[in-house]
């Protein structure tokens, strides 16, 4: 039976998707720039010291970029006078940390010019980072390219917002091979951090455009939070897990079911039965270990989503610039 020429495309994609994402290796920089790692773990501890409350900030921005164009670097890029880039889109105006990439590049050029690339050293420090907080531990497979394209529409499209349901963070994490299982885990990393009001006063003030606010959400909570947050208040953070917002825990899982999850997204995992599941698990009795067992995990595969490799993009000589 001859295969349809789409459903061929489709296989030869795939096949291409996983192999470039398997050519990633622990060694990868073992002959080009052996100190790779204890350069970048310096650099990022230096930063991390004096202000912890950026490995949150490092961690979300390998999440967006890895989420628009695969993990190339495409984030870090400066807009010019005729690019808007990614990190002008709206979700990646509250990104934070671009000084320690910018650091750590600086550094690492200064042992191996021209070897190593703003993709790898964004996995790399994102781990260090959280890692650095007492967070979890993962291995960053080695061996990314830095993309030459970045485009804040294609940003906008890409990164799920805070008001998705469950079926659309669903579809927004297998169109980029992960799971249901991925999902849940990983919105786990809102264990650590903080949120602008902005990116919740619709939700407080303005569910369904009639002054109402989500009755999916605990409503004490929501009377806490428009305490915190009053509905013109763009610029005031908020903890995602109050009071230990820099500690990699279980908290979130317990917040989530108590309704207390602050976006829509959040409170969406109660609504799906596998993250349901997990939820409640995590929430009942403390499984920190398998929680972040599983964190590896899923950040391994985000880590490796739709990686250049081989002669693909380029190694670029300021993370902020395309070569
Ligand atoms: C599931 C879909 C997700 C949505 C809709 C979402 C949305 C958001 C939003 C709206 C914020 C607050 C931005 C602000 O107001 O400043 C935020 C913060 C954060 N997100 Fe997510 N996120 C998601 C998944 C993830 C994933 C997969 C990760 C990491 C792997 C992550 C890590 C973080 C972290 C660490 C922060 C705190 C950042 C900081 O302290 O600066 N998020 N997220």
């Amino acid at each position: 039976m001859a295969i349809p020429k789409l459903v061929l495309v489709c296989i030869l994609l795939l096949v291409f998707r996983h192999a470039n994402s398997q050519s990633l290796k622990a060694n990868f920089y073992r002959r080009t720039c052996p100190s790779l790692e204890t350069i970048v773990n310096a650099t990022t501890a230096t930063f991390i010291s004096s202000a912890p409350s950026l490995a949150p900030a490092l961690l979300r921005m390998h999440f967006h970029d890895c989420f628009v164009r695969g993990c190339d670097g495409s984030v870090l890029i400066n807009s010019t006078s005729n690019n808007t880039a990614e990190k002008a889109a709206i979700p990646n105006q509250s990104l934070r940390g671009f000084q320690v990439i910018d650091a750590v590049k600086s550094a690492v050029e200064r042992q191996c010019p021209g070897r190593v690339s703003c993709a790898d050293i964004l996995a790399l420090v994102a781990r260090d980072a959280v890692s650095l907080i007492n967070g979890p531990f993962w291995p960053v497979p080695l061996g990314r390219r830095d993309g030459r394209v970045s485009n804040s529409t294609e940003a906008l499209f890409q990164l799920p917002p805070p008001f998705f349901n469950s079926t659309q963070l669903i579809a927004s994490f297998a169109a980029k091979n992960l799971t249901v299982k991925d999902l849940v885990v990983l919105s786990g990393s809102h264990t650590i951090g903080v949120a602008h009001c902005s990116s919740i006063t619709s939700r407080l003030y303005n569910f369904t455009g009639r002054g109402d606010s989500d009755p999916s959400m605990d409503p004490n909570y929501v009377a806490a939070l428009k305490r915190r947050c009053s509905p013109t208040d763009a610029n005031s953070i908020i903890q995602m897990d109050p009071g230990s917002s820099q500690v990699f825990d279980e908290d979130y899982y317990s917040i989530v079911s108590k309704r207390r999850g602050l976006f829509q997204s959040d409170g969406a995992l109660l609504t799906n039965s596998v993250t349901n599941a997990y939820v409640q698990q995590h929430s009942t009795s403390s499984r920190l270990s398998s929680f972040l067992n599983d964190f590896s995990k899923s950040m391994v595969k985000m880590g490796k989503i739709e990686v250049l490799t081989g002669s693909a993009g380029e190694i670029r000589r300021v993370c902020s610039v395309i070569n």
